[in-house]
């Protein structure tokens, strides 16, 4: 409040006491830009430019940005716009990220995206954006993530693209995109991960991209690429994920031999592919998890070289596999899936592909054999626990010998794919006792911690596992030390496996419980920024066995969106209707709001003589007289009567101190700053207690009712306090917390001693003691611990027009009060004249000296 008054009175605007509602406005808009441009820094502009520009071409029917029209990009909290936090060498703000992650938006990419020189994240995922890439992204040089997946972009991808000289990762998959994958990618030196899956690319894949020399995961799956594999894919030193399923290469394709041997792979998927020729010898992929072969032609025998130890899945179904089952499938322990169906494989079965499985074997086997020409089990056919084996179509069933056998070859049943991971933990806590959205941890230390979680949309694009409970640990171990979080703070929802195969979750992040804190049942602001930015910046490791991640959605309950969101325009504009309505001479009218510039601020009338707590400390002359004293105090408290017995709805004022009350240029005290009102309770039907009970407690310490401080249960009693603390400044000079001491403390002490009078401020001359005194009585009936032992604001005004009738007929200045009938609280404009007499001549007001009261009063919220 103080700063921006402060910048209207370094600006010489303090002398503009006749506003209109126009000129505020315009004042405050030109204001505030002055302000920024002086003393703020800000963004560069031919960056606001494009992003105005950005913003026209897109179609943003939930209005998510529609705070892009106000103030500066940088410093104004525009949706999705995250800045550099210092200016740099030009002086300028720079826009380094663009996060518009799921936001409904559509229309289409503008070119003006490339005048975004210093962009590093751009991320427009998970909306409905079409038209094509604009290939001035090329031109952003410090480009480090791209990310367009999930929308419905289409056209090719501009060969620009490819001499992005920081890009460390292209997201482009779940789009239309069409034409082949541009040669110059293979320049992108510094780039680990081409995610461009599910599109139309076409063509062949340039066996240029081999010389990558950094790239992780290629993933060109669900696409129309056609041509050869290049064998030079081989080449590149730290591929992990190689997967191509579902393209069409040209007839006669094989798998060239040097795939076999990429020592840094993790997962090969060709699936459906239309390659021909035979299954590579992948002995030498020591590391190799994955391996999906299946739906293509491929002919010959399975190699009997070793395979990986680590390996969880093989499919090889669908071929024209001949031969038999090489022993090398035996004595896996991670193996979770070996699928040979739909081939011609013959002889019989090693059990040892079961038997021979450790004790660390991971918890299930499927073995899918269904539909070759195999006629026997070798060894034992008594399957141990959690082995599922799968014989329909082969030989062995038509002539089936034991019950096992019979068992094996019958058909078999859909399983659940959503897997709900459901827990008893929570279910002694009281449900009434944490009502949504807060929800008790299912997986927290603490019994019964009711906490906000953040819901997280995720997936594991590429996993290199089939079965996901024995790696469920593993993973949240992986996660949350990815995202710096305790392991307990992970509690994983829900679980599916989705077509790719891909692992949609649905995951909820809590925070940790904090004895010493009354607010941990929330993440903090910097917490969650903190932990969106691990996810959307994908500062998150990447990992051998659970491979890249999507980020689906991170939407935030309502209780975590503050300022600058649409909800907190919509709370300004209803307090702003609300205060608009109120008129009264002891209230300090409001005469308009500012609402430009990033910046919400109320303009209140101008009050020449500034505010009580001036008068009392000193600052001004002429100390206040007590029949002034008394005269301000009687204001006051109409002003408060009338808000909560006049306004509609009441409002309880909470935050009334000597500060907030302004004293005009006729001395007429009026209530100010109802920044923090809000609607008094409505006693419900039955007439009980209303159970408002906020949260937050606000206020002023040393105005505080302790009683509201305690019980968080705000009542009109809590302003009586505040109120009474203001008389006892009035009537002692002092103020309400000094030097530790306590003014209401005080003011106890001196009364019970019988030394009230030694405490009473010297400075306000000659007074009637007896008026003084049942003043006092009533400043310290308003400051009781017990709401019950207060008296009523009502109360409060009749005794002081009680003292004000024992006051000598001389004190004129005490018409204004008589003038009104306090009863008949209507409508009365601000500017109503009244004649006063001004205890001070003249000059003693045109001081430069009293210029600096709160002239007009803005309050920025
Ligand atoms: C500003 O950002 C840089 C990196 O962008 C970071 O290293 C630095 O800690 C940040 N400074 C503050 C004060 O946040
Ligand atoms: C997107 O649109 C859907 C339906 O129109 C709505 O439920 C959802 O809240 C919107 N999301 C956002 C972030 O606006
Ligand atoms: C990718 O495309 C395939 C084939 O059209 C489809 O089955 C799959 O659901 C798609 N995946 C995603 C994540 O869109
Ligand atoms: C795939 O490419 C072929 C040519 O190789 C073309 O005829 C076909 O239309 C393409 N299909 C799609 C869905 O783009
Ligand atoms: C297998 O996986 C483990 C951890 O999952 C890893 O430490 C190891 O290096 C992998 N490779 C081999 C050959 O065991
Ligand atoms: C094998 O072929 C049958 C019949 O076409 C099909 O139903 C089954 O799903 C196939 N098995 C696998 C593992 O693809
Ligand atoms: C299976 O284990 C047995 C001993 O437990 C061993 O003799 C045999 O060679 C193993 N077979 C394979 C294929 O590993
Ligand atoms: C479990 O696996 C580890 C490493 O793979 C191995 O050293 C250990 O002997 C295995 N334990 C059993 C009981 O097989
Ligand atoms: C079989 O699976 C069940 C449930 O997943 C598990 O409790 C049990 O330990 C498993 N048995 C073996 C031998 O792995
Ligand atoms: C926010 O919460 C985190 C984690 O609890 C804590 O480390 C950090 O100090 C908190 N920051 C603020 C500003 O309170
Ligand atoms: C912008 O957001 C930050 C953090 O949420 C907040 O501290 C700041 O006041 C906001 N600024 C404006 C102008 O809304």
């Amino acid at each position: 409040m103080l700063q921006n008054s402060a910048e209207f009175r370094n600006l010489g605007m303090s002398k503009s006491k006749v506003w209109t509602l126009g000129a505020v406005f315009v004042g405050c808009f030109f204001l505030s830009s002055l302000l920024v441009g002086a003393q703020n820094p800000i963004t560069q502009p031919e960056e606001v430019s494009a992003l105005r520009t950005i913003k026209r071409s897109l179609i943003d029917p939930n209005k998510n940005l529609s705070n892009w029209k106000r103030g500066d990009p940088c410093t104004s909290n525009w949706t999705g716009v995250i800045c550099s936090n210092t200016t740099l060498d030009d002086g300028y703000l720079h826009v380094q990220e663009l996060q518009l992650l799921n936001l409904n938006l559509s229309g289409n990419l503008s070119p003006a995206l490339g005048r975004l020189s210093h962009l590093e994240i751009l991320d427009f995922m998970w909306n409905k954006i079409t038209g094509s890439i604009p290939k001035e992204i090329g031109n952003i040089t410090t480009l480090k993530l791209l990310l367009l997946n999930g929308n419905q972009l289409t056209g090719s991808l501009p060969d620009e693209l490819g001499y992005l000289p920081n890009l460390n990762r292209i997201q482009i998959d779940q789009n239309n995109i069409s034409g082949p994958v541009p040669t110059s990618f293979a320049n992108l030196n510094k780039t680990q991960h081409f995610h461009m899956n599910n599109n139309s690319i076409s063509g062949q894949i340039p066996p240029e991209l081999g010389r990558l020399p950094y790239l992780v995961h290629l993933l060109l799956d669900n696409n129309n690429l056609s041509g050869y594999l290049p064998k030079e894919l081989a080449q590149m030193p730290n591929i992990t994920i190689l997967q191509l399923d579902n393209n069409h290469f040209d007839d006669g394709t094989t798998i060239p031999e040097s795939y076999g041997s990429i020592p840094t792979l993790f997962k090969l998927s060709l699936r459906n592919c239309n390659l021909q020729g035979s299954i590579p010898d992948v002995s030498k992929i020591r590391n190799l998890y994955y391996l999906d072969l299946s739906s293509n032609h491929l002919s010959g025998p399975i190699p009997t070289s070793t395979i990986a130890k680590n390996i969880t899945t093989i499919n090889l179904s669908n071929n024209d596999l001949s031969g038999t089952i090489p022993a090398s499938f035996s004595g896996l322990p991670f193996l979770q899936d070996l699928t040979l169906a739909n081939n011609s494989l013959n002889g019989s079965i090693p059990s040892s592909i079961w038997q021979n499985r450790t004790q660390n074997a991971s918890k299930h086997l499927t073995v899918d054999l269904e539909n070759n020409s195999l006629d026997s089990i070798s060894g034992s056919s008594d399957l141990p626990q959690n082995v599922t084996l799968w014989l329909k179509g082969n030989r062995i069933c038509s002539n089936a010998s034991s019950n096992n056998i019979v068992l094996f070859c019958g058909t078999k049943s859909e399983n659940e794919t959503t897997i709900s991971t459901a827990t008893n933990s929570t279910t002694s806590c009281p449900p009434q006792a944490c009502p949504p959205p807060y929800e008790y941890s299912p997986t927290s230390p603490i019994d019964c911690f009711c906490a906000v979680p953040l819901p997280v949309g995720y997936r594991l694009k590429s996993p290199g596992f089939s079965d996901f409970p024995p790696y469920l640990e593993p993973f949240e171990v992986y996660l949350t030390n990815g995202l710096s979080l305790n392991l307990f703070q992970l509690y994983i929802n829900s679980f599916e496996w989705e077509e790719g195969p891909r692992l949609r979750m649905y995951l909820k992040l809590y925070p940790v419980y904090n004895v010493s804190s009354n607010s941990s049942n929330l993440f903090n602001a910097s917490e969650v920024r903190r932990i969106r930015s691990m996810f959307t910046g994908w500062r998150i490791a990447d990992s051998d066995i659970f491979g890249p991640y999507e980020l689906i959605s991170f939407t935030l309950p309502d209780i975590y969106k503050n300022e600058g969101s649409l909800q907190g325009e919509k709370e300004f504009l209803t307090e702003i209707q609300l205060l608009s309505r109120l008129h009264h001479r002891n209230l300090v009218s409001l005469l308009g709001y500012c609402d430009e510039e990033g910046e919400q601020m109320l303009v209140y009338e101008y009050m020449a003589n500034g505010t009580l707590r001036d008068h009392l400390s000193g600052k001004t002359k002429e100390p206040l007289g007590f029949a002034m004293r008394l005269r301000i105090a009687i204001g006051s408290s109409r002003g408060i009567l009338y808000l909560h017995t006049e306004a509609d709805p009441p409002i309880f004022h909470r935050d009334i101190k000597a500060s907030n009350i302004l004293l005009d240029s006729k001395f007429i005290a009026k209530v100010a700053d109802f920044g923090l009102s809000r609607l008094a309770p409505v006693p419900d039907i039955e007439g009980a207690a209303p159970a408002h009970v906020s949260t937050v407690v606000k206020g002023t310490p040393g105005y505080l009712d302790p009683e509201y401080f305690l019980t968080h249960k705000l009542t009109d009693k809590s302003d009586v306090y505040s109120l009474g603390v203001v008389f006892l400044e009035l009537l002692t000079g002092m103020q309400p917390i000094t030097h530790g001491k306590n003014l209401v403390r005080e003011v106890n002490i001196a009364h019970q001693s019988g030394m009230i009078f030694s405490v009473i401020d010297g400075r306000m001359g000659s007074y009637p003691s007896e008026c003084v005194e049942k003043f006092v009585n009533l400043a310290i009936k308003c400051c009781q611990d017990e709401t019950d032992s207060r008296p009523s604001m009502a109360e409060v005004f009749r005794t002081l027009e009680t003292i004000r009738l024992m006051m000598p007929e001389s004190e004129t200045f005490l018409a204004e009060s008589i003038e009104t009938n306090p009863e008949k609280m209507s409508s009365t404009p601000p500017s109503s004249s009244s004649v006063v007499k001004n205890p001070y001549t003249s000059s003693d007001i045109s001081g430069s000296g009293l210029v600096s009261g709160v002239i007009p009063t803005i309050t920025p919220r």
